[in-house]
């Protein structure tokens, strides 16, 4: 799996599949959601290498990278994806963030819209936490540094997916994240800013993906997103918070729809 170094010095790794398109397209990014590893997208990155380049980063302290101290802010993991994109000479791309991936796409898509063509929301959203939401992701901190971590890989999994054998394999990256990870990007969430301005606003291509079973984001928030942009593409899939594992073939076909509009 190859590498690079971040600008703070810190090396993360991704893979990269498939061809750059012959087109003018830009290639396309698949980043993962908490706390969870870019081969959440592994099926998925399968069925569209085909269509063109796909890269797909670990993102910091998560699968192969490094993991350094914390936390880990949305705006700190857009660097790292664009210190990415400048060491594969890629001046663009389509990003698809699912969950925690689509924090990190916004602030990527605030802070450097030159480097985005399409933005995909896959099970996420853009809107900042609450008080109480803030608490809960200071208290997963701890949590995992706490005889209550398995408990929680458990119950971090069932939230992710319904269904049992997903739920197995989430289950498995879950328990394999480093509780140092799991700590700074939680912490990192809590910190995001409210950023539905800058979903409103994106100038390229949007996708909105929703699960009519995602037991993390809930219709009232996928509506709330969905209205930021009403005449954005949306697909609601028959699926919890894991569609790319649940519901792939629906979840591949609406991604490529977005990114290769008539091919
Ligand atoms: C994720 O799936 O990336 C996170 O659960 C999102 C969140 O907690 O807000």
């Amino acid at each position: 799996m190859p590498a690079f170094t971040a600008d703070d010095g810190v090396r993360l790794h991704y893979a990269v599949k498939g061809q750059p398109p012959g087109d003018e397209r830009s290639p396309l990014m698949l980043v993962h959601g908490f706390p969870l590893t870019g081969s959440l997208w592994s099926e998925l990155a399968e069925v569209l290498r085909t269509r063109g380049l796909v890269v797909v980063p670990d993102l910091r302290g998560f699968g192969r990278s490094s993991v350094p101290a914390g936390p880990y802010t949305m705006e700190r993991m857009a660097a790292d994806l664009v210190n990415l994109l400048d060491s594969l000479a890629l001046s663009s791309v389509y990003v698809a963030g699912h969950s925690m991936g689509g924090y990190v796409a916004l602030a990527m898509a605030e802070l450097y819209p030159e480097r985005l063509a399409g933005l995909a929301l896959v099970h996420s959203h853009p809107f900042a936490d609450n008080e109480s939401q803030r608490e809960q992701r200071y208290q997963v901190a701890e949590v995992v540094a706490s005889p209550r971590r398995e408990t929680w890989n458990r119950e971090q999994a069932e939230r992710l997916s319904g269904e049992p054998a997903v739920a197995a394999g989430l289950h498995e990256m879950v328990a394999a994240a480093d509780s140092r990870a799991i700590a700074g990007a939680s912490v990192g969430m809590a910190l995001r800013p409210h950023r539905a301005h800058v979903w409103r606003m994106f100038r390229g291509d949007t996708l909105h993906v929703v699960g009519s079973q995602d037991r993390i984001i809930p219709p009232a928030r996928a509506e709330e997103t969905q209205n930021e942009r009403p005449a954005g593409r949306m697909v609601n899939l028959k699926a919890g918070h894991a569609s790319m594992m649940e519901a792939p073939v629906a979840l591949a076909a609406a991604i490529e729809a977005w990114w290769m509009p008539g091919a």
